[in-house]
């Protein structure tokens, strides 16, 4: 049995808690882990878990935790991913992975030098569509990739810790990172070449402290292999959680996601209704198991884990290229100078 701590017991850290504290093979709930006492201890009670942690240093001398989920906000991913691996336990960060390169060429390094597992958290690998899309591609049945459109708009209002885009990457980095690696999965290419194009249309609130903050941004792609791709992220559309792709190839086309959150179709004299996809938590909610599965899987059997710390590098790389593009309003080539493949 694997002991896990959850570190981060928010919004996505309770996704990840409640599946380890639930029914998942060869994995237990050992500890969680959140300086906010309030927020631990609801989530413990809710869970059942006894050991609360309200410091990292706990977590790291528990000999019982052999790996740790880091679901906290993207700026603490760098220091606790690092600290975990000299320790001696096994990860699963939440995507966006990092900041930026270095941190995450840092945390690369000090997960191989440790020898422990990295995964990165693009669920949508793991949701049973999301997969099935990407064996047919592999089939050839499509013929070759030329474009990946990938789509995800948000319902809720953006919170305002994201206002300041040089602190927080913006929606790129929260929302646009699912899509980012999409483009990369299914066109099975890396990117070279962005441009974003980006707005705020939805949030009065952050107009005047931060004229940079966008909720809205487009960005097209050149990937290396020639094929193309495009990126729609919104956030606070209000009328639900809508996540799309299409793959369109040289024989066929491939569209993957739906919007109705339910089989159910009301007919009324007023008219028809089914309940559109109200959030990412109901929507990908077997993927995250699938995810946390998968990784306890690789630490149980020593396999490679299926999303890496090379891929959450990637979708850093491509999001502050897309922050820049914006800012400088052109294109923006991705430079691979370092390590990459
Ligand atoms: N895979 C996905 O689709 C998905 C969805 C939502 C969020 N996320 C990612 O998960 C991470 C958390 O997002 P969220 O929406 O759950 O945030 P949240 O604000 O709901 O929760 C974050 C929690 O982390 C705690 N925290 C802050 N600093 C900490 C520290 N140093 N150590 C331990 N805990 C700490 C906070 O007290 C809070 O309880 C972010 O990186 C976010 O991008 C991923």
């Amino acid at each position: 049995m694997i002991g896990v701590c959850v570190i981060g017991s928010g919004r996505a850290g309770m996704i990840h808690g409640r599946n380890f504290a639930g029914k998942l093979r060869g994995a237990r709930l050992e500890a969680l882990c959140d300086p906010n006492k309030e927020a631990l201890n609801q989530a413990a009670d809710e869970l059942g878990v006894e050991k609360r942690y309200a410091d990292l240093q706990q977590v790291l001398e528990d000999q019982a935790v052999d790996a740790v989920v880091v679901v906290t906000p993207t700026v603490f991913h760098r220091d606790i991913v690092i600290k975990a691996a000299q320790a001696g336990k096994h990860i699963l960060c939440e995507k966006p992975m990092a900041m930026n390169e270095q941190e995450c060429l840092d945390m690369i390094e000090a997960c191989e030098e440790n020898q422990v597992k990295l995964q990165i958290g693009f669920m949508r690998r793991f949701d049973e569509s999301f997969r099935y899309a990407k064996k047919r591609i592999e089939s050839g049945e499509i013929g070759e990739v030329v474009l990946v459109k990938s789509l995800t708009h948000g319902p809720s209002i953006p919170q305002p810790w994201m206002y300041d885009i040089k602190k927080s990457n913006g929606p790129l980095a929260e929302v646009s990172s699912h899509d980012i690696d999409a483009l990369h999965w299914y066109s099975g290419s890396y990117l070279s070449e962005v441009y974003a194009v980006a707005g705020n249309y939805r949030s009065p609130d952050a107009v005047q402290e931060y004229p940079d903050f966008y909720d809205n941004v487009i960005m097209t792609a050149r990937c290396l292999n020639g094929s193309q791709g495009l990126v729609d992220g919104a956030q606070g559309v209000l009328y639900g959680y809508d996540s799309r792709v299409e793959i369109l190839g040289t024989k066929g086309i491939i569209h993957v996601g739906r919007s109705n959150q339910h089989s159910v179709v009301s007919v009324t004299q007023e008219g028809i209704s089914t309940p559109f996809v109200s959030s990412w938590r109901t929507l990908f909610l077997d993927a995250y198991y699938e995810e946390d599965r998968c990784f306890i899987d690789a630490v149980v059997n020593d396999t490679p884990v299926e999303v890496t710390g090379l891929d959450g590098l990637e979708a850093v790389r491509v999001v502050n290229a897309g922050n820049r593009s914006i800012t400088e309003r052109c294109p923006v080539r991705i430079e691979r100078e370092r390590r990459t493949v």
